[in-house]
């Protein structure tokens, strides 16, 4: 039973609602297939940061933390950033906590782009970035990463810059791609747009999985770059909890008072218990700098167990994914090639069309490692098992 609404309303995202995603993950739960699909660990996190929560909350952390976030964990960000990338942001102006990256990355479109705003992002990409410009009457420009190493064709960037262009959206590391910008990347963007009023908004959530000791090359590495950019990056995927929703911005003060007024009023101010555990587990740098070393083990299992696979797999430079082809051995389209993994093998993946506003189809599909050696090998036992076609 549903309650029929009395009114009609005119969706701002009509197309929104009938993705991919939303068929897998019916197919998936009706087939009870093996999770290699979605970006959440399936496996707990460290039990002394519940510890953490749990006192916060006994201690009486239960009500609104400070609006931009806690003094503690903005300084103990601000000092982790200023070690590891060298950029030092001013607590009380530059930091910001927010309910998740998710929301950052709304607060920081919303908060900066204006009707008629042109927005570039390379695809394939991470599902918000084009709606949420689209709700606030942005135009988001698609530009395709280059194939077969997913590379930002600079060109391309240049051709695409009108007087309109407001915002430019990078992912390092990238998913669904895993691959990750270089210092000659940072420095093209720097060049291409210098003397103009261009504001990069820089998705770095997977900033501390990177693997064979590649550096992370973020904007706050880049000092020309972290003077016009609004970084983002998530609790979530660092600490192994999505589903806390704790996330941060950094941006120079300017343009993070726009930011702020937007989060004043969409969520006032993130999680308070959390916010007190996180401040006082990042102090131990370790709770983080280990995280390449423990995904990179996971990366080099799923591609030893899939050695016996008929699938090609693509390098993964970072992130906690990894693109696989199937190319040599058949023609189906990657929604067909999912489909048939979830209800012939029981395994579920992404097809990667589903990153693309016009559903490219390079037959590939996304499988996520973030998850524990048993669905790791059960995983790849099915994907082995699969025949051409
Ligand atoms: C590239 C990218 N950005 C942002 C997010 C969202 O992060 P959060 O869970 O903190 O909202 C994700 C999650 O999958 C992601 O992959």
């Amino acid at each position: 039973m549903t309650i029929k609404s009395s009114v009609t309303s005119r969706s701002k995202l009509p197309d929104v609602g009938t993705t991919i995603f939303s068929v897998i993950g019916q197919l998936s739960a009706q087939h009870n297939a093996i999770n290699m699909s979605q970006g959440a660990p399936n496996f707990p996190c460290d039990p002394a940061l519940v510890q953490r929560v749990m006192r916060a909350m006994e201690q009486g952390h239960n009500q609104y933390a400070p609006m931009t976030g806690l003094v503690a964990l903005k300084e103990a960000l601000a000092s982790k950033v200023f070690t590891l990338y060298g950029q030092q942001y001013d607590v009380n102006s530059e930091v910001l906590i927010t309910g998740s990256a998710s929301q950052g990355i709304y607060a920081a479109i919303s908060g900066l782009v204006h009707a008629g705003d042109e927005v570039i992002f390379f695809e394939p990409a991470f599902d918000s970035y084009a709606p949420v410009v689209r709700l606030q009457g942005g135009v988001p420009v698609a530009l395709k990463l280059q194939l077969p190493d997913f590379a930002i064709n600079w060109d391309d960037v240049r051709a695409a810059i009108t007087p309109r262009t407001r915002m430019i959206i990078i992912n390092t590391p990238h998913n669904p791609s895993a691959q990750v910008l270089s210092r000659e990347d940072l420095d093209q963007l720097a060049a291409i747009i210098r003397n103009s009023d261009i504001v990069v908004l820089s998705d770095e959530v997977y900033e501390h999985i990177l693997f064979d000791g590649r550096q992370h090359q973020g904007m706050a590495t880049h000092t020309e770059l972290a003077q016009r950019s609004v970084i983002v990056s998530s609790f979530g995927k660092t600490f192994h909890v999505t589903g806390w929703r704790v996330g941060y911005c950094l941006a120079p003060a300017e343009l993070m008072a726009e930011l702020v007024k937007v989060h004043q009023f969409m969520m006032y101010a993130a999680d308070t218990p959390m916010q007190v555990a996180f401040a006082d587990y990042l102090r131990q740098p370790e709770n983080y700098l280990g995280l390449s070393e423990f995904y990179q083990r996971k990366r080099d299992t799923l591609i030893a167990l899939l050695a016996a696979s008929p699938f090609r797999l693509l390098p993964s430079a970072g992130s906690f994914f990894m693109l696989a082809s199937y190319a040599d051995f058949s023609d189906e389209s990657d929604s067909e090639m999912v489909k048939r993994l979830i209800v012939d093998y029981g395994v579920a993946t992404i097809p990667l069309s589903a990153f693309y506003t016009d559903g490219t189809d390079n037959k590939l599909i996304r499988l996520s490692f973030a998850k524990d050696d048993a669905t790791l090998r059960a995983g790849a036992e099915a994907l082995c098992r699969v025949k051409p076609r």
